[in-house]
């Protein structure tokens, strides 16, 4: 579905790791609705290497970005030479900054204050220079241990929450300039959807229960999560988020989430009828207490009101729609 006039076609997009889960859905947002927009993609894309917790350093693969047209480049946002080539080599219109240290128990805090913020810093002055609108990734992460879930009310329990509020500072602090474009903050809450599987145990617990459940085992909770709600929101209401962005009625720094907090229990009630299996669920020690938030539910009444962003669709919804692709993986990518 479109979800603005703008007219993108002969625009040139730039959308950092738009090999990833939530920059390859927007690659083809774009692609589909306007095939002469010129996408350009940068990524730092997976090899090897791995962080002090064992997960891959970027999650960006290219199976997400098959079928796509526009142009690719590896790299990693934080190595300024290539930042002053892209400066130079291009005159953005838009850009979509998605490229981050995604994984919220990375304990490196110099390369995630380095990539997450520095790097977001770099690019906005690119913006700035060609006078593109930029919308970029906070996250619910921001709030932490808070119990108030709307901007100003930021209390992080994690270097990775610390680094999105960090970023929403610089955003702040850019907005009291004169500019010339619209700088868009958009604080995702737990979002799941199609091109998230290859963020492995990163990625949302709708795909990993799905596949525990076809695996034929019992979904392990922890325990207490029938009292463990979040607000979980299908990616195609975060890309239109994304696209209302683009042309705000206030640049700023929004929730993105449905506005209501939902169990993992629900989750799991849910996947088990859709896909008719019953395997009954399982209860095991949350070992993340301390940096774990039990509650999260996005106030989105500014949202609604300066980005005109509805959500579209309720968890029974959004699951619903995602089953063809979670059996789809357990087939062909499930090991
Ligand atoms: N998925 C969620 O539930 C969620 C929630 C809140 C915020 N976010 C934020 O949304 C954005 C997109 O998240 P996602 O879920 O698509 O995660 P993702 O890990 O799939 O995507 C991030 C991409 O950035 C790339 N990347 C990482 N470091 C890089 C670097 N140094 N240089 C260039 N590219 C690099 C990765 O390869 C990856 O493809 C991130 O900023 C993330 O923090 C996501």
């Amino acid at each position: 579905m479109k979800y603005t006039d703008i007219n993108f076609n002969n625009k040139t997009i730039l959308i950092t790791g738009g090999a990833g889960f939530i920059g390859s859905n927007l690659a083809f947002y774009f692609q589909n609705y306007y095939p002469d927009a010129k996408i350009i993609i940068l990524d730092s894309f997976r090899n090897n290497e791995t962080f002090s917790n064992g997960n891959l350093k970027s999650f960006g693969h290219f199976k997400n970005l098959l079928g796509f047209k526009g142009h690719v480049i590896s790299g990693d946002i934080n190595d300024k030479k290539l930042l002053e080539d892209l400066e130079e080599n291009y005159s953005f219109d838009y850009i979509f900054h998605q490229a981050a240290i995604s994984d919220t128990t990375v304990n490196e805090q110099d390369l995630m204050i380095q990539t997450n913020v520095n790097a977001y810093e770099d690019l906005l002055k690119i913006a700035i220079k060609h006078n593109a609108n930029v919308v970029y990734a906070s996250s619910a992460a921001t709030y932490g241990d808070s119990n108030r879930f709307e901007v100003g009310y930021e209390s992080p329990n994690n270097a990775y929450g610390f680094s999105k509020v960090m970023m929403d500072n610089i955003t702040n602090e850019y907005l009291k300039k004169d500019l010339n474009i619209s700088i868009v903050g958009l604080k995702y809450f737990n979002v799941y959807g199609p091109r998230e599987f290859f963020k492995n145990k990163t990625s949302s617990m709708v795909v990993q229960f799905g596949h525990q459940i076809l695996k034929g085992l019992t979904p392990k909770l922890f325990e207490g999560s029938d009292k463990i709600l979040r607000d979980f929101i299908y990616i195609e209401d975060v890309i239109q988020a994304n696209i209302k962005a683009c042309n705000p009625k206030k640049s700023g720094v929004y929730n993105v989430g449905t506005g209501k907090a939902r169990s993992f229990e629900d989750i799991v009630d849910i996947l088990q009828s859709e896909l008719n299996i019953d395997k009954g669920k399982e209860y095991i020690k949350n070992p993340f207490i301390g940096s774990y938030q039990f509650f999260t539910q996005a106030n989105i009444e500014d949202t609604q009101k300066y980005l005109d962003y509805k959500p579209r669709y309720e968890m029974e919804e959004g699951i619903k729609e995602y089953i063809p692709e979670i059996k789809r993986l357990f087939k062909e990518e499930v090991k």
